[in-house]
């Protein structure tokens, strides 16, 4: 069987996508104990080393590298900052890049990173990339354009070893036409209760999220889901929004209004319906949220990872 090594792995919404594609993993690793919690909830067979990347040094040989270094130096959620070390993660990736040296290898991260200030830390990472001896393209995906119930923008930088031949091409869209239309929010979360209690950020909607419009119908595609619960979006049963002014916008009823549940965020993402969140130690709602929302969604990462081309005898 083609084998994987994961690194900044979270919950596990990559490597739902590789082993949908017929990968088996080796090893993953994180630094967020939850997130190792959930992975194994699901994936109990994988070898998980829970610490910070830059202290393995080893790696198990495999034919396929992947990872989504974080991302709040690049994303518009968080704080952005093109010199924050945490920027520099790729450098970690790259060095057991070039320990393994698999066929391919699979990065994902925020589509801010193509903006222009942070556009020599991507040229950086192509550049080292490059030097490891493979052949790089990049692209960003929208994961709508895939089957996920949701839009969701995001880089993937994929890369052949020079050894083979072959330039990767990145998969074309297989949703959004008439034959087959966008999976919308009621496709992937109508069968579960409108009022989880417990299982929904229920804090005050602070003047930041009535800036700008929250909700999306049952019959649209999700606003991106994020892991910060306070900036969830809305579920379709809350009033609608109207815009007052420059970003200000307020309910149009004084109906109960809600954000995603941090299960309804997690079939957003395109996870399996019994996806687990395992109740150990480490658990919260925050939590909960944090993994789904730092996630890959696992049919994009399907999508990527098919697409390569066969490079496996
Ligand atoms: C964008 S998320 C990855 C999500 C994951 N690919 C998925 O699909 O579920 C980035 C991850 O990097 C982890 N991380 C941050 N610093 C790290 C470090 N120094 N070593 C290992 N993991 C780290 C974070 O805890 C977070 O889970």
């Amino acid at each position: 069987m083609r084998t994987a090594v994961s690194l900044f792995t979270g919950c596990g919404g990559s490597d739902a996508g590789i082993i949908n594609a017929g990968f088996n993993i080796l090893m993953a690793n994180d630094i967020l104990p939850y997130a190792k919690d959930t992975y194994l909830a699901n994936h109990p067979e994988t070898d998980y080393v829970l610490g910070s990347v830059s202290k393995i040094e080893t790696f198990p040989s495999s034919d396929l590298l992947v990872g989504c270094y974080p991302c709040q130096g690049f994303s518009q959620g968080g704080v952005r900052a093109a010199n924050r070390t945490i920027n520099y993660l790729y450098l970690d990736f790259a060095r057991a890049l070039n320990v393994i040296k698999p066929r391919a290898f699979i990065v994902e991260n925020v589509s801010g990173m193509v903006r222009s200030n942070y556009r020599h830390l991507l040229e950086d990472q192509i550049k080292v990339f490059t030097e490891a001896g493979y052949k790089v393209k990049y692209k960003v995906l929208n994961a709508a354009d895939y089957g996920v119930a949701q839009e969701r923008k995001r880089i993937f930088i994929v890369g052949i070893r020079n050894d083979y031949d072959i330039e990767y091409t990145f998969p074309t869209p297989t949703h959004g036409t008439e034959l087959n239309p966008y999976r919308t929010i009621e496709d992937a979360i109508l069968d579960l209760p409108e009022w989880p209690e417990g299982e929904f950020y229920d804090l005050d909607f602070h003047w930041y999220y009535m800036s700008r419009d929250r909700r999306r119908d049952w019959k649209e595609v999700s606003k991106t889901i994020v892991s910060n619960p306070r900036h969830m979006p809305l579920h379709p049963l809350s009033p609608t929004m109207t815009k007052l002014g420059d970003d200000k916008w307020a309910f149009t009823t004084e109906t109960r209004a809600r954000r995603f549940s941090y299960r309804e965020a997690s079939r957003l993402q395109g996870f399996a319906n019994d996806f687990v969140f395992p109740e150990t130690k480490n658990a919260s709602l925050n939590m909960k949220y944090k993994v789904v929302g730092n996630a890959v969604p696992p049919p994009l990462f399907e999508a990527v990872a098919k697409a390569l081309p066969n490079i496996w005898d």
